[in-house]
């Protein structure tokens, strides 16, 4: 008998070790703080913060909140994430976030914050994504931003912020992504940053900077995109050292007060976009073949003088070139239209108000070639056939057409199966025909794209897009475009789920918040041709929206999964061999153990490749999850006592649908479970992953308590008197 309470004690012991390791799986009490004083600086008009005030942030799923799954060396979990994307949030940035030191990402972006940054930002050391994008932030921005050494995005557009950019983002030096655009930022352009070899994009535009343009910048290897229109650099001219930035793919600067030469942009081979238009460039066009890929250039509004060059007609992708309103002389070369368009291709050719006085062949230009020349001496020349038409101040026309893409299948299918006001609708191009499908909502936007003209590039975008999430191409409907201001491509796109069964017409949690959280991430491959994105919206809607709260990963019960492998460790290093010793002597003083306990070690035998059961064989088992079959309930879910059609009775946890976790990590979890054998430890039979399901399918051991199914997933397979 003693010998029995030795071992009992010695088996609560063990569990009381999971049980402490367990309960340490909360957030930081110094992160808990900081997170509330950040709700007390908010304003939250749609309320949805509301539940950022009962129990722990990771445990009880606060909006917006996501931890990391596994403990620091302190002991307790961290902040990873701070997702609070259009949420009408007013209010300001609370100093208390500089104390969220593990968080990687920090998204406030399109809501309505006022006041400054605050400087204490400076100290979040583990960020990787600033977003702030869309708000009414005004103030300078603190030179503590540059202590953010592990940066890869900054992104305060649209904002009303002022000062100048900090010499200290030199010490940026991860950061590929600077968005500042549509601000009020003023001064020079710090030379600094050509010490940034990481830097990718440079979006300055829309703001009041002045000074000169850097020669140094020249010297960034890896810089694909410049976009500094609207500012004033009064007097300086666009430096030469620019045509040697061989990897850039855009350079727009428009309307910056810029004098000077048009530097040689020849050399560089992948230049798609060059827009440098209302400024006050003068000499002639540099005569040098630009990239095949050229499909923008606009120079217009300029006081540009000699003659078209010859090379200008010879670029295959062109579908803009904008030289109005310059001086330019000599002959209007007509082998642009000699040249083959794919058909989905446009050529806008825009050349009013110069002193072109004839052409080089005949003007008998294709539909899909536009040609303006009004305002120039040929328009006078009577001899020359047709020229009329193409000397007419027509209205309209110069704006860039808004093309919807509207992919409307010819389909014949009955429209009451699919009810469109319940958020469901044929998938446009489903491989199976009338296929009834709830779409994600993705309001989607191209910040500075290398193309003034998308269908000829809308399919490579679909690849692109579809690739990037893992997605088949169906499963993309470009529902509708259009061009802003910038300019800027809107889209408004729908993500249909797969095509499983007809009876599968949603994505599942996981999938929702793993597609999520590649867009919120930024993890979507970089494109220099598509340039970088901005996640308006993702919109759950019908049967999505009760989905919006909750992790992105399953944050508690990988946790747990990490305490207990931790603790089994511990536990298995300190006390196996007593264990072990008091197990041999405590069996040789019980009763027999009933038979199930060898049918069961049989399976123990057996299990090395573990069961994938579908969702039926878990109905049938439990007699459609009977509450009679219930054995109790976790965090996570229920357990059922199950019989499967071989009649072994198994224990099936279900997990619930805000325990759910990806299905990668669900798999990669019971791979881990099946190599944990060990003959003191319950087994593993199988799992279900279906139908939106995870479950776990274990022996079923009778005299088990609840208490060990609740700490996790294994506990002793002696019985716990
Ligand atoms: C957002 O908040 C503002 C006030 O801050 C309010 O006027 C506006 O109606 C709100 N919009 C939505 C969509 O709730
Ligand atoms: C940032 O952290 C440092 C030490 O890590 C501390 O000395 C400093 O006061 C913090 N700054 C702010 C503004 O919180
Ligand atoms: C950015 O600023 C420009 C100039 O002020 C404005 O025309 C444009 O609409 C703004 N863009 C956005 C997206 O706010
Ligand atoms: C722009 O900067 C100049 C100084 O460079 C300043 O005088 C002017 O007020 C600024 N304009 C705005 C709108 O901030
Ligand atoms: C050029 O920029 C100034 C502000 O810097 C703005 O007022 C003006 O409207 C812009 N002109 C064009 C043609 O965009
Ligand atoms: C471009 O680079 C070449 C070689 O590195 C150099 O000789 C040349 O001076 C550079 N051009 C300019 C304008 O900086
Ligand atoms: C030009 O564009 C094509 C396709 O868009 C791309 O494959 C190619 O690499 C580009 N060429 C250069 C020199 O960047
Ligand atoms: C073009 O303009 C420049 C000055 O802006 C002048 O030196 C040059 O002679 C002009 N060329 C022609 C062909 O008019
Ligand atoms: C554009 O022009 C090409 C060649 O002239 C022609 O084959 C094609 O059909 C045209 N496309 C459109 C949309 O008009
Ligand atoms: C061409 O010049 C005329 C007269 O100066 C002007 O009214 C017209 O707006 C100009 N056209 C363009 C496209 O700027
Ligand atoms: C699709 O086409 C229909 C009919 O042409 C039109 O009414 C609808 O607005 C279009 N949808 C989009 C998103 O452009
Ligand atoms: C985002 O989606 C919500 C829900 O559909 C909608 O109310 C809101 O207006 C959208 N915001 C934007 C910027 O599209």
């Amino acid at each position: 008998m003693l010998r029995m309470r030795v071992c009992g004690c010695v088996i609560a012991l063990w569990s009381s070790c999971f049980v402490l390791l367990a309960v340490a799986q909360v957030l930081i009490p110094s992160e808990v703080n900081a997170l509330r004083a950040v709700k007390n600086r908010l304003s939250d008009p749609r309320k949805h913060l509301t539940n950022w005030n009962n129990g722990d942030p990771c445990k009880s799923h606060w909006t917006g909140v996501f931890c990391f799954n596994t403990v620091g060396a302190d002991g307790y979990l961290h902040l990873e994430e701070l997702q609070l994307l259009n949420m009408n949030l007013s209010g300001s940035l609370a100093p208390e976030l500089g104390q969220l030191s593990h968080l990687l990402i920090l998204d406030f972006m399109w809501n309505e914050l006022s006041g400054t940054i605050p400087k204490e930002i400076g100290n979040m050391t583990s960020l990787k994504l600033l977003l702030l994008s869309g708000n009414k932030l005004s103030g300078s921005l603190p030179d503590e931003l540059g202590y953010l050494s592990k940066l890869n995005r900054l992104q305060v557009d649209q904002n009303y912020m002022s000062g100048p950019i900090p010499k200290s983002f030199v010490n940026l030096v991860n950061v590929k992504h600077l968005h500042m655009n549509n601000n009020s930022f003023s001064g020079q352009i710090p030379s600094e940053l050509s010490k940034v070899p990481t830097l990718l994009h440079l979006l300055f535009d829309n703001n009041n900077l002045s000074g000169y343009l850097p020669p140094e910048l020249s010297n960034l290897p890896n810089l694909r995109i410049i976009q500094f229109d609207n500012n004033n650099f009064m007097g300086n001219e666009i430096p030469a050292s620019y045509g040697n930035l061989s990897q850039l793919a855009k350079i727009s600067l428009r309307n910056c007060s810029l004098q000077g030469e048009i530097p040689d942009f020849s050399r560089i081979p992948s230049l798609s976009y060059l827009d440098l238009s209302w400024n006050r460039l003068s000499g002639s066009i540099p005569s040098h073949r630009l990239s095949h890929n050229m499909t923008t250039i606009d120079l217009s509004d300029n006081q540009l003088n000699g003659s078209i060059p010859e090379s200008f007609s010879d670029l295959p992708s062109l579908q803009k070139l904008s030289l109005e309103n310059n001086l330019l002389t000599g002959s209007v070369p007509a082998i642009w239209w000699k040249i083959s368009f794919s058909t989905k291709a446009r050529l806008k050719l825009d050349l009013r108000n110069n002193s072109l006085s004839n052409i080089s062949g005949e003007l008998n230009p294709p539909a899909n070639v536009t040609l303006r020349l009004e305002g120039n001496p040929i328009c006078k020349n009577a001899s020359i056939q047709n020229v009329g038409q193409f000397c007419r101040s027509e209205a309209g026309g110069d704006g860039i057409p808004d093309s919807s893409t509207n992919s409307t299948q010819t389909m014949t299918c009955p429209s009451q199966a699919c009810p469109t006001d319940n958020f469901y609708e044929y998938v446009p191009s489903s491989p199976v025909p009338c296929f009834c499908a709830s779409p994600i909502i993705v309001e989607y936007r191209l910040k500075s794209p290398s193309f003034s003209y998308f269908p000829p590039y809308i399919q490579k975008f679909e690849m692109y897009f579809t690739r990037s999430l893992d997605l088949s191409l169906y499963q993309l409907s470009i529902d509708s475009i259009f061009w802003q201001e910038g300019p800027r491509l809107q889209m408004h796109l729908k993500l249909f789920p797969m095509f499983i069964n007809p009876h599968s017409n949603t994505f599942n949690f996981s999938e929702v918040h793993r597609i999520r959280g590649i867009l919120t991430s930024w993890e979507l491959p970089p494109t220099d041709f598509f340039g970088p994105y901005e996640l308006l919206n993702f919109t759950l809607l019908g049967p999505y929206s009760n989905m919006i709260i909750g992790p992105r990963r399953m944050g508690i019960r990988k946790g747990i999964l990490a305490a207990i492998i931790t603790g089994a460790v511990a536990s298995f290093v300190i006390l196996s061999a007593t264990v072990m010793l008091l197990i041999t002597r405590c069996s040789r003083h019980r009763d027999r153990p009933p038979s199930r306990r060898h049918s069961s070690s049989k399976i123990t035998m057996k299990i090395d490749g573990v069961k994938a059961f579908t969702f039926k064989e878990m109905t049938l088992a439990t007699r459609n999850f009977d509450s009679s079959t219930q054995l109790g309930r976790g965090g996570y879910g229920k357990v059922y006592r199950g019989i499967l059609s071989d009649d072994t009775i198994v224990a099936i946890k279900r997990a619930e649908e805000g325990s759910l976790q990806g299905e990668k990590e669900f798999l990669t979890e019971i791979e881990l479970l099946s190599r944990l054998h060990h003959r003191n430890l319950v087994s593993l039979v199988g799992y279900c992953d279906e139908e939106g399901e995870q479950m776990l399918v274990y022996e079923f051991m009778p005299n088990g308590t609840l208490r060990d199914w609740l700490c996790g997933m294994k506990f002793p397979t002696f019985p716990v008197s």
